[in-house]
């Protein structure tokens, strides 16, 4: 094994950009009701998955049912952007009053590979906005953000080739 292998049960979260391929990997990797995608909860709140004036809500509703599984020591998957300190500091804080480990898969791959999959997709998010993750995303590989919050495993796929190529081999115990 690699060390890579995920702990039983655990938080995952997921670290990528808009378009980074994040919810694709989900639904490969987890069942659904692992998965707590701030979209869906979006979608569940105003329709609309992209609807931004149901953000709030929609991270306090996520946060109520990342709670109730951590209780019940259900493994979690959080698909969502991540990629800044402040966005992952509650899932942490979560996860280590329940004594749940924290891992991390993060898609840090080249910006024509996301500018590419966002363009071909229904829901287009401006590039503007996928530039504000990728820089925010850097600086928390760069200054080693998820070691020093004790995240571990950290998987970080550079290639949609190394993302695809994850699988359960690599990350049973
Ligand atoms: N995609 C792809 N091949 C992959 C992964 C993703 O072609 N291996 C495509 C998806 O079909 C989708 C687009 O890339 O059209 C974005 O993928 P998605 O999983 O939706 O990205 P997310 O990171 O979840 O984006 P968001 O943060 O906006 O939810
Ligand atoms: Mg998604």
């Amino acid at each position: 094994m690699t060390g890579l292998a995920l702990p039983d049960p655990v938080l995952v979260l997921l670290i990528g950009p808009a378009g980074s391929g994040k919810s694709t990997l989900a639904r490969r990797l987890f069942a659904p009701d692992e998965i707590l995608s701030s979209d869906a909860f979006r979608a569940a709140i105003a329709g609309d998955e992209a609807d931004q004036r149901a953000t709030k809500p929609a991270f306090a509703a996520l946060g109520r049912a990342l709670e109730r599984r951590l209780a019940a020591r259900q493994r979690t998957v959080i698909d969502a952007t991540n990629v800044r300190a402040a966005d992952r500091a509650s899932y942490l804080v979560a996860a280590r009053r329940h004594g749940i480990p924290v891992a991390a898969i993060v898609l840090d791959l080249p910006r024509e590979v996301v500018l590419a999959r966002n363009a071909g997709r229904e829901r287009v998010v401006d590039e503007a906005v996928i530039d504000r993750h990728r820089a925010a995303l850097r600086r928390t590989l760069d200054e080693g953000e998820l070691e020093r919050e004790g995240i571990d495993p950290i998987i970080v796929l550079r290639t949609p080739e190394a993302a695809d190529a994850l699988g359960w081999d690599r990350m049973l115990a």
